[in-house]
Order: structure tokens, then C-alpha cells, then sequence
């Protein structure tokens, strides 16, 4: 098996000949579209985009030992996909058929296995931190957003010491918080620009669909299926449908809350680019914070790295770094290994800093932006 490290996110739009790609593409369903290794050509950017690839991970030459750990093994990302893949169509084709809409037969128990494997593996490692963003395709966002919510509320979960039987709850809760999207016609799902406001109406009844749907089939709790009806509540008031605040939203909507509107700030869409992390933190304790439950919000904060392990930033003093560690207890300030000065040549020697030590040099920017070039001096050190 290939095994490759170092990578780190590019969206399609800042994809160059000659970068290799650090983890397979698979297309909807699964299939490997492009494997891991392969060198980019500006031949492939095309079929990529047809297949709704937004963004893909890439190594980093420049610091080809980095490697970013997800939350959760690939083993276990791929099982909520898979059952939960299998659920959306199910319902999907009885929504197709009006007679069969609440005769669905349907077998809940694989989803609920894997929600449970998802569980025990965020018991595991209390101190795991949001490095990698899932790379999902157009056509399966809702599927991509759905697991990131979930696993997003359990590691929130964990966080607040949740028993193993509330986080199962929540885990479910979390996957189906859309599943009402599966009523709404695919072209206001779909549509890239601003909602009228008589569609925005009609994609507002998600929440009431879902929860419909739920208690319909009847296999979830009353307070899994809250979470779809509550999701877009806010803190302060003034969300929907109920327009609940505080305490009246139930606790488990207010987590899902927080990593839905995570998720959907740095997710990348094909007609736009996903927001960097550190950027999507700010909006959510600045522009956004009176939507959330300021406790749970301070206590989500330290689960999602602002500079992902792997990402490039610039420094204080004007150094590029690759950010090699992040710790819960300090996530804003990280390990980063300085690999070009500040005239952007190669160091001849690297070396890492702990910037939770060094007061004195700070984080300025990302640098993911600019395409990073092999320094000569670095190749003929590689020969
Ligand atoms: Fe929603």
C-alpha cells in the first residue's frame, strides 16, 4: 500500500502541474477517481471539476514528514458514509413514490453500529483536534456535511463529558439534522446563488420535514429527532421554525448548531472556496456568536485547529512556517517547523519553534494561498 505524508488542502482552483496528490480521489460512491501519488496535470483539472471536486490534499514538498491526523479513522468516516449513504437514498426513493412515503422499510440498525463506532473511537483520544477537512463532492455535500456534523457534536460531546449513551444520541441526532432536505426539490438544494425570499420559505421547512419524517419512521429518540426540528434555532432568538432561545432549545440542537455552521463556512463548494479555519472561528465568536451557546462555543473552540497540522503560515517576522503540532490546551499558538526566511529562500537548516513558548513571534497569516515553490537549495539537498 502507498503510504504518503505531508499533506496539505488545495482547493481545485489553486491546483498546479507537477503537485501529487497526498490522498486518493473517489468519486460519489466511492470509486478511486485519481490515487494517492499520482502527479498532476493540467489534463486532470477538467474531469475533476465534472465530478464536483472542490479542493484535494496534495504533499507538501517542503514538508513531505508532516502529516495531519483526522478525528476518526478512515474505517469509521467511511461506515456513517456508507449506512448513512444508504438511508438518504431509501427515503429518497419513498419521497419519489408518495404512496410508499411512510411505509419505508427501513433497517436503522447498521447506521446506529456505526454511530457507536464513532463514539468509542472519540472516547479514545480525549485530546484529538479538527485537523483535516473531509474533501466531499458536489454532489454528495449533504452527505460530506452530514457525517462532519456528526462527528463534529460528538467530539463536542466528549468535550462536555457526555455519558456514552447521550453522545449515541446525539452522534444520530446530528447525521439526520438535514434529513428533511430529502422533501425539497433538488434545484433550490442545488441552486449556487441567493434564495428567493419564497424559496429560502420553502427550505426553511426542513427542520419541520425532518422531524416529521423521524417521528414517521419512528427510529430515533424523541430527543434525536429534536435536533433536526431545533438546528437552526439561535441562542439569542430569532432563528427557525419556532423561534426558541436559551434553555428552550434542547442541548443537543445548540452543539449541532455550532458544527453545522463550522462545517458550512469551510467546506468547499465548487462556485466557492472554503473558509481558512482560522477565519471561520472568528466569524463564529464575532459576527455569528449570538446564535450559540456561549458556553458550549468556548468549550468547541479549542476542538478545531486554526492553522491545520500541514498548513503553511507566515510569521511575525515574516519567516514561513509549516504548522507540525497542535495541542487542545493552546490550539492558537502551535508547533511550526520555519522552513523559508523572510526573502522566501529555502533554510538551509530548518528548525521548530513551540510559538505557545515563544511569545514573542506570533502566527500573521496563512500562507496557503501561495503555491509553494522547491527551493534548489532544498533539491540538491534531497540528491
Ligand atoms: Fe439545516
Amino acid at each position: 500500500m502507498l503510504v504518503v505524508t505531508g499533506v496539505y488542502r488545495v482547493p481545485i482552483s489553486e491546483v498546479r502541474s507537477g503537485m501529487r496528490l497526498g490522498k486518493s480521489v473517489r468519486m460519489p460512491g466511492g470509486r478511486i477517481l485519481l490515487q494517492a501519488g499520482t502527479e498532476l496535470k493540467a489534463a486532470y483539472l477538467e474531469p475533476l471539476k465534472r465530478h464536483g471536486i472542490a479542493a484535494v490534499y496534495v504533499i507538501n514538498e517542503l514538508a513531505p514528514d508532516v502529516e495531519p491526523a483526522d478525528v476518526v479513522s478512515d474505517e469509521v468516516r467511511s461506515g456513517l458514509s456508507t449506512d448513512f449513504r444508504q438511508l438518504l437514498s431509501q427515503l429518497s426513493d419513498a419521497f419519489a413514490d408518495a404512496s410508499k412515503r411512510y411505509r419505508a422499510q427501513i433497517n436503522i440498525g447498521p447506521l446506529k453500529q456505526a454511530v457507536a463506532n464513532l463514539v468509542d473511537e472519540l472516547l479514545v483520544d480525549r485530546n484529538a483536534v479538527v485537523n483535516l477537512q473531509d474533501i466531499r463532492t458536489a454532489d454528495e455535500y449533504t452527505l460530506g456535511h452530514s457525517v462532519n456534523v456528526c462527528i463534529l457534536s460528538v467530539l463536542l460531546g466528549t468535550a462536555l463529558d457526555y455519558n456514552v449513551g447521550e453522545l449515541r444520541d446525539l452522534g444520530l441526532g446530528a447525521l439526520m439534522h438535514d434529513i428533511g432536505k430529502v422533501a425539497i426539490p433538488p434545484e433550490i438544494l442545488r441552486k449556487p446563488g441567493v434564495l428567493t425570499p419564497e424559496e429560502f420559505a420553502l427550505m426553511k421547512t426542513h427542520t419541520t420535514l425532518g422531524a416529521q419524517i423521524l417521528r414517521d419512521q419512528g427510529f430515533v429518540s424523541y430527543t434525536a429527532a429534536s435536533v433536526a426540528l431545533q438546528h437552526h434555532e439561535r441562542w439569542e432568538g430569532g432563528g427557525y421554525p419556532l423561534g426558541l432561545s436559551g434553555d428552550q432549545i434542547f442541548k443537543f440542537s445548540r452543539i449541532c448548531a455550532i458544527a453545522d455552521c463550522y462545517d458550512a463556512l469551510t467546506a468547499d463548494r465548487v462556485y466557492r472556496k472554503g473558509m481558512p479555519p482560522a477565519r471561520a472561528r472568528q466569524l463564529l465568536v464575532e459576527e455569528m456568536r449570538h446564535f450559540f451557546d456561549p458556553e458550549m462555543l468556548g468549550t468547541f473552540l479549542p476542538l478545531t485547529a486554526p492553522y491545520p497540522v500541514g498548513s503553511m503560515v507566515e510569521l511575525t517576522d515574516g519567516q514561513v512556517a509549516v504548522v507540525v503540532a497542535v495541542e487542545r490546551r493552546n490550539v492558537e499558538c502551535p508547533r511550526v517547523r520555519v522552513i523559508l526566511g523572510a526573502d522566501r529562500a529555502g533554510l538551509a537548516e530548518p528548525y521548530e519553534i513551540d510559538l505557545a513558548l515563544h511569545s514573542a513571534t506570533e502566527i500573521a497569516r496563512p500562507f496557503q494561498e501561495i503555491v509553494p515553490e522547491l527551493p534548489p537549495d532544498l533539491l540538491a539537498a534531497d540528491g
